[in-house]
C-alpha cells in the first residue's frame, strides 16, 4: 500500500512508526511509487551529522521538471497549472494550463540556454510575483542550472550581496512590477547592484509596468523578442539526485546572508509528499499560497510542492489590502479557492479590519486553511478559525524553515485534531526532540527545550553556499549529532509541539527573517553613530517590531533626533530593505555590556518588551548604572 495520502489519525500513527523504525524503506516506497527518474538510486541514503554530510537517492537520475510538467501532460494537459491573479482587480486573471506551461518553460530554457547559461551556473532571479517568476525558476531546472531568487523587496545593496556572494552569471528581472497602488522601479535597482557585480554578464528583463528604462548595450536583453523567436520543446538536463537545484538566501544571527542549497531528488520527494499530505489536496481543488516566490514558502508549496502533484496552484502579484481590505476574500471567492495558506502577520492585520470586508464574499470553496512563517497567536488563530473557516476548515500550523525545505511538524487535516497555537505533529520521518542546555534530550511530555532534530530527512538543505563550515557551526555543533533549528519548543501532556520562537539573535518581522548583526552594522554606517543594538518587542500585526538602542558620537550635530531617526531608517532601507526598518530609536549614552565587551541583549530585550520586572542579576555588569538610565528613557 501506499503511504502517500494519509486520510485518518489512526493511518498516521502507523505510517509514521514505520517512517521512523526504517526511514530508509519509507522514503524508498514514496520516491519509487510517485515520480519519474530517468535511473533509480543506487542507494536511499548516508548520513553523517558531523561532518555534516547527507545523500539521499544517491545515484538516481532525474529532472524535477519533467515530474512537475511533462508527466502531467497526459491526463492533465489542459488543466490550470498556474492561475495568475494580477494585482489590480480589473485586470483579467491568466490561466495556464499544463500544456501551456510547458511550452513557456520551454521557450524560457532554451532562452537561457542561448545565452550561454549551462548545468551548474547560478541565475538569480528578482522579478515581482509574476508567472515569469514561476516560469524562469521551472526554466532554470529544466537546464540544470541553480536558481537563486531574491525576493523583489530585497534593496540594491542586499541584491548585490547575494548576487556575488553565489557568482551569478545572469540576473531575471523586469522593468518593475505593481503591488497595490505602488509601482516599483526593479530595473534601477538591479543597474544598481550590477555596478558592484563584475560576475553577471547577461540581465533578461521581463516587461511588467511598461515604463522607459534604461538598457545596458550589450548586457541587457529584452525577454520577450527571445522568447518569440525560441523553440517550443526543450529536452531537460539529467540531473543527479545530488545536484544543487537551487540557493535560497537566510538571514542569520550574525554575517552575511546564508545561501542555503537545496538538492534535486530529496527536494522534489518531500515537498510532494507533504503538499498532498498537509493540504489533503485533491485533483480539481485549487491551492492557494499567499507567500512570494522569493521566500522558500513560495519555492516549496506555490511552485514546486503543488506542480508535483498536477495541482492548480494561483499566484498573486498583490497585497492583502488593495484595493481593499477584502482582496484576499474576493479572490478566493472568484477562482473558489480550496485550500488558503498564509502568514499570521497578514491574518492580523486583516483581522484588525472591519468583518464586513470578509462577509461581503462567499468562502464556502474553502476547505482547509494554513499558516506558516511565525508563531500564530491564540486571537488571529481564533479570528482565521472562525470568520474565514466558519469553523469548519481546520487549520494547519505548519512549523519548517528555509533550511528544513518542506513542512516537518503541523496538523494535517481531518486527520490531526488541531489546538491552537500548535503545530502539533512532525511529519512522517521526522524525528524531532527538546534538549535542555546542556545538550541532554528531554523526554516525557509537557517539557519546554531548543528544538532540535535527530534523523536526516530528504530535503534538508546540504550545505550553506560557499561556507561549509558555518553549515556546520550554525546547525551541526550546538548539539552532538543534532540538526539544531534555532527555535525553542513545548511538548504538551499528548506530545504535541508548540514553537515558542527563536532562541537566538534572528528576530521575525512580519513573517521575514531578520538577523540583527546586519541591521545594526547598517546603523553604525550613520557617520553620527557610534554603536548600536537591536532587539525585537511584541506588536500586534507585525509579530515583533523592532527597536534599536543607539549610541551617539559626541559631535555635536545631529541634535535633531527626529532626522536623525528618519537617516537611520534610510540607511537599513538602502542596505537591507525597508522589512528592516526600525519602530523605535533610543539614543542612549551607554549599553549594558559583560565584562568582556559583550553586549547583553537580553537585558534590552526585557526593557523594550516592558518586562523590567525581571532583568535578573545585572551586578556582573561592566555598567550596572547604564540600565536605569535606558529604563527611564525608554520610549513608548
Ligand atoms: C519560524 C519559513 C512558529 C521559526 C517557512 C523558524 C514558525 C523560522 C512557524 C523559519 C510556525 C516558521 N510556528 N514559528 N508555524 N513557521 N516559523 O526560514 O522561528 O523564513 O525557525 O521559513 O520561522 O523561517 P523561514
Amino acid at each position: 500500500m501506499s503511504n502517500y495520502h494519509i486520510k485518518n489519525f489512526e493511518e498516521y500513527f502507523h505510517v509514521y512508526r514505520k517512517s521512523i523504525r526504517n526511514p530508509e524503506n519509507f522514503w524508498e516506497e514514496v520516491a519509487e511509487e510517485h515520480f519519474l527518474w530517468r535511473k533509480r538510486w543506487d542507494n536511499v541514503l548516508s548520513w553523517d551529522f558531523k561532518k555534516p554530510e547527507v545523500k539521499w537517492f544517491e545515484g538516481g537520475k532525474l529532472n524535477i521538471t519533467e515530474n512537475c510538467i511533462d508527466r502531467h501532460l497526459r491526463i492533465r494537459g489542459d488543466k490550470t497549472a498556474i492561475l495568475f491573479e494580477p494585482n489590480d482587480p480589473k485586470e483579467a486573471a491568466e490561466h495556464i494550463s499544463y500544456k501551456e506551461l510547458y511550452k513557456r518553460v520551454n521557450k524560457f530554457a532554451n532562452v537561457l540556454k542561448s545565452q550561454g547559461i549551462k548545468k551548474g551556473d547560478r541565475v538569480c532571479i528578482y522579478l515581482p510575483m509574476i508567472p515569469e517568476l514561476a516560469i524562469s525558476v521551472l526554466a532554470c531546472a529544466r537546464i540544470g542550472a541553480i536558481h537563486s531568487v531574491v525576493f523583489a523587496g530585497f534593496s540594491s545593496s542586499a541584491l548585490a550581496t547575494r548576487i556575488n556572494d553565489s557568482s551569478c552569471k545572469m540576473v531575471i528581472t523586469s522593468d518593475g512590477g505593481f503591488r497595490g497602488n505602488k509601482t516599483i522601479n526593479l530595473k534601477s535597482i538591479v543597474d544598481e547592484a550590477l555596478l558592484k557585480t563584475p560576475c553577471v554578464e547577461t540581465v533578461l528583463v521581463a516587461k511588467r509596468i511598461k515604463s522607459t528604462i534604461e538598457m545596458k548595450e550589450g548586457r541587457d536583453v529584452w525577454l520577450q523578442p527571445l522568447l518569440d523567436k525560441a523553440d517550443e520543446e526543450c529536452e531537460i538536463e539529467v540531473m543527479d539526485a545530488e545536484d544543487p537545484l537551487f540557493i535560497l538566501y537566510t538571514s542569520g544571527s550574525t554575517g552575511m546572508p546564508k545561501g542555503m542549497m537545496h538538492t534535486t531528488g530529496g527536494y522534489m520527494v518531500y515537498t510532494a509528499f507533504t503538499f498532498k499530505n498537509v493540504f489533503q489536496y485533491r485533483e480539481n481543488d485549487i491551492f492557494w499560497c499567499t507567500a512570494d516566490i522569493g521566500w522558500i514558502t513560495g519555492h516549496s508549496y506555490i511552485v514546486y510542492g503543488p506542480l508535483l502533484n498536477g495541482a492548480t496552484t494561483v499566484m498573486f502579484e498583490g497585497v492583502p489590502s488593495y484595493p481593499d481590505f477584502g482582496r484576499f476574500w474576493e479572490i478566493v471567492d472568484k477562482h473558489k479557492v480550496s485550500q488558503f495558506y498564509t502568514a499570521p502577520t497578514a491574518i492580523r492585520a486583516l483581522g484588525k479590519e472591519s468583518v464586513d470586508f470578509v462577509e461581503k464574499y462567499d468562502l464556502s470553496s474553502l476547505k482547509t486553511l494554513g499558516s506558516v512563517g511565525e508563531p500564530i497567536n491564540e486571537e488571529a488563530w481564533h479570528w482565521y478559525n472562525d470568520n474565514i473557516g466558519k469553523k469548519k476548515c481546520p487549520i494547519v500550523d505548519t512549523w519548517w524553515q528555509t533550511e528544513t525545505g518542506g513542512i516537518m511538524i503541523s496538523p494535517i487535516p481531518f486527520v490531526t485534531p488541531t489546538k491552537p497555537t500548535y503545530a502539533t505533529l512532525p511529519m512522517p520521518g521526522i524525528q524531532p526532540t527538546l534538549l535542555d542546555e546542556n545538550g541532554k534530550e528531554i523526554t516525557g511530555n509537557q517539557v519546554d527545550g531548543r528544538l532540535c532534530i535527530k534523523f536526516p530527512w530528504p530535503s534538508m538543505a546540504r550545505t550553506i553556499w560557499g561556507n561549509h563550515d558555518r553549515y556546520r557551526e550554525t546547525y551541526f555543533s550546538a548539539f552532538e549529532n543534532m540538526y539544531f533549528t534555532g527555535d525553542g519548543a513545548l511538548r504538551d501532556e499528548v506530545g504535541y509541539y508548540r514553537i515558542t520562537g527563536r532562541v537566538d539573535d534572528v528576530i521575525i518581522v512580519s513573517g521575514h527573517n531578520l538577523g540583527t548583526a546586519p541591521i545594526e552594522d547598517a546603523v553604525n554606517e550613520h557617520p553620527a553613530v557610534a554603536e548600536s543594538a537591536i532587539v525585537g518587542f511584541p506588536h500586534d500585526v507585525k509579530g515583533n517590531a523592532l527597536y534599536g538602542f543607539v549610541i551617539l558620537k559626541e559631535t555635536g550635530e545631529y541634535r535633531d533626533h527626529t532626522n536623525l531617526r528618519k537617516e537611520i531608517n534610510q540607511i537599513i532601507t538602502e542596505h537591507i530593505g525597508p522589512i528592516a526598518k526600525l519602530d523605535k530609536i533610543q539614543f542612549t549614552v551607554g549599553l549594558p555590556k559583560t565584562r568582556s565587551g559583550k553586549i547583553m541583549r537580553r537585558i534590552l530585550r526585557k526593557i523594550a518588551c516592558d518586562e523590567i520586572g525581571n532583568l535578573g542579576d545585572t551586578s556582573t555588569l561592566l555598567n550596572p548604572e547604564v540600565v536605569q538610565e535606558i529604563i527611564d528613557n525608554k520610549i513608548d
